[in-house]
C-alpha cells in the first residue's frame, strides 16, 4: 500500500536545480532523435566521439577475401577490441555469436561482384531485417562520378529514409572506381553530397593533401577506410594523420585482419585513435604485443566470445 500521508515529506524535486540534458557532442548530430543518438553513442565513444570500427564486409562483392576465409576463426578474437563491427547480415547470422556486446554497422547495399561494374548496386537489406539483427547503423555505398552514380545516391536516400523511420543512423561509404582520383577535391565533393542527403556519418579515404578541408567541409563525422594492406607503421601513420586532421576514427579492415598479428594491430590502432598515441609509439606497442604472442591466436570453441 502506498503511504499517501508521507509523500510530500519524502519526495525531493530539487527545486533549486534547473533541469538539464547535455548537448549531444558528436559532430552534426545534436538535432537527431533519442534513438539515433543512442545508437550513434554505441558506435562512437561518448568520451572522445571517436571510433575504431572493424570492417569485415568485403565478401559482399569479392568473396572469401584473404584474412576473412573463416570469419568465425579470425575475426571473433578481434571483436573485444573494436568499437563496432561492420559486416553483412549473412556473415553476422552465420558466424558472429549474438552475445557480443558490440554495435553492428550493417552492410545494406550490394548486388555486384568484382567481375562486373562495381557501382551497380541496389539496396540489399530490408529495414525490418536490420531491426531484427539489432543494427546500430546501416552502411550504403555511394559512387559519386561512377557509372551508376544516380542509382547509388537513390540507394542512400532510401536507406536514410528507412533508417530515419526506425531511429537507425546511416553510414554512407564513398566508393571510388579505378578511374577516379582519391584527392581532396573529389573526396570533399563525395562526402559532402552524402552528408547533405542525410547520411549520419561517412566513410571515405584519407588523402595526403587537403584532408583537413575534406573533414571540415563534411558536417557529420568522417571515418576512414584502411584500403589495401600497408606496412603496419604506414597504416598507423595514416590513421594518426586522419584523426589529427579531423576524422572521427577509422573503419579499417585489411590493415588489421591481414596483419601477421591482427589482435596486436587493432590495439595499436586503438592507441592512435583513442589515446592520440604517435604512430611510432603505437607501432612499438604493436611489436611488443606481437612478440608477447598477442594477435595470432585464433578463435576456438573455448575462446568463443561471450
Ligand atoms: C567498401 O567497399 C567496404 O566497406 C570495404 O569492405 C571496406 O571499406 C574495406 O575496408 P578496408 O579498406 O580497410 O579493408
Amino acid at each position: 500500500m502506498p503511504d499517501a500521508d508521507d509523500i510530500l515529506e519524502r519526495k525531493n524535486f530539487y527545486l533549486e536545480v534547473p533541469q538539464t540534458c547535455k548537448a549531444f557532442a558528436l559532430k552534426g548530430s545534436n538535432a537527431l532523435d533519442w534513438g539515433m543518438k543512442n545508437r550513434l553513442a554505441r558506435v562512437f565513444s561518448p568520451d572522445d566521439c571517436r571510433t575504431v570500427m572493424l570492417a569485415v564486409d568485403h565478401g559482399y562483392f569479392q568473396g572469401p577475401t584473404t584474412g576473412l576465409e573463416r570469419i568465425d576463426v579470425t575475426i571473433c578474437p578481434l571483436i573485444p577490441y573494436a568499437d563496432a563491427l561492420m559486416i553483412t547480415r549473412g556473415a553476422l547470422r552465420s558466424t558472429i555469436p549474438p552475445e557480443i556486446a558490440k554495435p553492428v554497422v550493417l552492410r545494406s547495399s550490394g548486388g555486384q561482384s568484382i567481375l562486373k561494374e562495381l557501382s551497380n548496386e541496389r539496396i540489399a537489406v530490408d529495414i525490418e531485417d536490420a531491426v531484427r539483427v539489432n543494427a546500430s547503423a546501416l552502411a550504403v555505398q555511394v559512387y559519386i562520378g561512377g557509372v551508376h552514380e544516380h542509382e547509388s545516391i537513390g540507394n542512400l536516400v532510401e536507406i536514410v529514409n528507412a533508417g530515419n523511420r526506425h531511429g537507425i543512423p546511416t553510414m554512407a561509404v564513398t566508393g571510388v572506381g579505378k578511374e577516379l582520383a582519391r584527392d581532396a577535391k573529389y573526396l570533399g565533393l563525395a562526402t559532402r553530397i552524402c552528408a547533405e542527403l542525410g547520411a549520419n556519418f561517412v566513410k571515405t579515404y584519407y588523402c595526403e593533401r587537403g584532408f583537413a578541408a575534406v573533414a571540415a567541409g563534411c558536417p557529420v563525422p568522417l571515418v576512414i577506410a584502411g584500403g589495401k594492406k600497408l606496412p603496419e607503421i604506414d597504416a598507423l601513420r595514416m590513421a594518426y594523420r586522419a584523426v589529427s586532421e579531423g576524422a572521427a576514427g577509422v573503419d579499417m579492415g585489411r590493415n588489421i585482419f591481414q596483419c601477421d598479428a591482427p589482435k596486436a594491430m587493432i590495439q595499436a590502432v586503438r592507441a592512435v585513435v583513442h589515446e592520440n598515441e604517435t604512430p611510432e609509439r603505437a607501432y612499438d606497442l604493436y611489436l611488443s604485443l606481437k612478440s608477447a604472442g598477442e594477435g595470432s591466436e585464433l578463435c576456438t570453441a573455448k575462446t568463443q566470445l561471450r
